[in-house]
């Protein structure tokens, strides 16, 4: 775009003084700052501005709320019969191709205190495989189980692309064929002044960062991903975010359920580790079922408690969903993504009227990130089904305490004990915890049932370290 046009439309939203020092850059940094700028939504920019940034109104609650009613893990005799139709549907719809794989790796990583690229982070007992390893190991083993490849849409962003691409290459893709492996950036957002003014993070380039996952829905609009699965005949994608190396990346049964039951967005949770948990809210609210994000959901709902004692409020996201792709692009009509804006103050190095670097000590700035949960209200018969924490969702998000390296380590060989004594091998204790080192590799096993027909060994030995791969 030329730098004519950006100034005028800068002109129009009262944004013009983020090119003050476009007269003293030199050629290269006059390119970078207005191809920046031309890479952002200017003509939304103003209401955004005047609603989200310069206005702090506490999230909007909706009126009437109540708890979601969600699949059960285990069907019961009303179920029995959808739940083995939806199996057999997940599976029928993996052999004919139907189903891309859709990694969010975009997010900056900042709580875990690694520098990289979240995914390169090694996860597993044993192997120390990286993240992104576990995720292409158990995409390959549901590929060859389904006879043909799954195609894998891997969204990164600006901050961490180059990185996350050398890496795969470095590790020769992790086996995966790059034909099926789409990567593509997600789109970015300024930080605002409070006072709703673009900040500069140096002269020549704006204070950038991720615009959330729900960013997602966007980008894979933009970067043709979408055209891709309409190419390949792909109609859901499974959702799952960087951090939890537990997540089942395809699960037929779940799949199967999303599709027979005409849902455009479906949703795994989990029962609440507690009252206060960090996770996002299943609830349905003013007629549709919606996530309230934790720190969004007063406490006086939060802590309210049923007749027996247990939480009213009790289904926990764990991030995880199947999209259906007429669904995003239904979405993404009219060039502009369908969802809010979230608003979090945070402290943005920026560049100040006389083109010094301040590095501020409290909250200086205004973030805005949308949140893929937020397209569920969008969807139509979305549904919620239920599944197990211990066999589901470990996450890594924090460098020690809860969800840490250490806690999802821990979690990891829980899961392979617990999947080695379903197949009747019997795994020592100590201290209430398995008393060997375990780690079952993907293209062994994705599942305790695939683990049961497995040759596996006939004890396992106190103190024993075992690699099922
Ligand atoms: C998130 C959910 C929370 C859920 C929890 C489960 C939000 C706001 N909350 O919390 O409801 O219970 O996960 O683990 O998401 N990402 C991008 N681009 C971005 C931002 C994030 O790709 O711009 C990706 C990250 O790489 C990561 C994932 O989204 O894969 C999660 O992001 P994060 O900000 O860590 O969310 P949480 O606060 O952990």
């Amino acid at each position: 775009m030329p730098v004519k046009s950006i100034q005028e439309q800068l002109a129009a939203i009262d944004q013009g003084r983020v090119l003050r020092f476009l007269d003293v850059l030199p050629e290269s940094g006059r390119g970078k700052l207005t191809a920046q700028l031309a890479g952002l939504d200017l003509e939304a920019m103003r209401d955004l501005i005047d609603t989200q940034v310069r206005v702090k109104a506490p999230a909007a609650l909706p009126r009437q709320i109540d708890p979601v009613k969600a699949y059960p893990r285990e069907p019961g005799a009303e179920h029995r019969q959808l739940y083995h139709d939806a199996e057999l549907r997940g599976r029928e719809l993996l052999q004919k191709g139907k189903v891309g794989a859709f990694l969010v790796a975009g997010g900056q990583g900042t709580r875990l205190g690694y520098e990289g690229p979240k995914g390169e982070y090694p996860v597993t007992p044993i192997r120390n495989k990286p993240l992104f390893q576990v995720f292409a190991e158990q995409l390959l083993a549901h590929s060859r189980d389904a006879g043909r490849p799954i195609a894998w849409y891997l969204m990164t962003s600006d901050v961490n692309d180059a990185a996350t691409r050398a890496f795969f290459v470095k590790h020769d893709y992790f086996g995966y064929d790059p034909a099926h492996l789409f990567f593509f950036p997600q789109g970015m957002m300024p930080a605002f002044s409070m006072s709703g003014e673009m900040l500069l993070a140096e002269k020549d380039s704006l204070a950038l960062s991720p615009d959330g996952h729900g960013g997602s829905l966007r980008a894979l609009d933009k970067s043709g991903a979408l055209a891709d699965m309409k190419k390949r005949g792909i109609e859901h994608l499974s959702y799952f975010q960087v951090d939890n190396p537990l997540v089942h990346c395809i699960d037929p049964l779940f799949l199967g359920l999303h599709d027979l039951t005409g849902s455009e967005m479906s949703s795994k949770t989990i029962p609440k580790a507690n009252a206060l948990e960090k996770v996002g809210n299943f609830v349905f609210a003013d007629g549709a079922v919606q996530v309230i994000e934790y720190s969004d959901l007063p406490e006086s709902f939060a802590l309210q408690t049923n007749a027996d004692g247990s939480l009213r409020y009790n289904a926990g996201s764990i991030a995880i969903h199947a999209l259906r792709v007429s669904f995003i692009e239904r979405l993404n009509q009219g060039g502009r993504l369908k969802l809010p804006w979230h608003r979090a103050e945070k402290k943005v190095p920026y560049v100040d009227d006389t083109g010094t670097l301040v590095k501020p000590e409290k909250p200086n700035a205004v973030k805005l990130e949308q949140f893929v949960f937020d397209a569920i209200p969008l969807a139509k018969n979305a549904i919620v089904y239920t599944t197990d924490r211990a066999e589901e969702f470990s996450p890594v998000k924090n460098a020690e305490g809860v969800d840490s390296p250490a806690t999802c380590r821990r979690d990891q060989i829980r899961r392979a004990a617990s999947w080695l004594r379903g197949a009747g091998i019997e795994v020592p204790v100590k201290q209430g915890e398995p008393d060997a080192v375990l780690e079952i590799a993907p293209s062994f096993a994705t599942s305790a049932v695939q683990l049961g027909i497995r040759q596996l060994p006939e004890i396992v030995k106190s103190g024993e370290t075992i690699y099922l791969g």
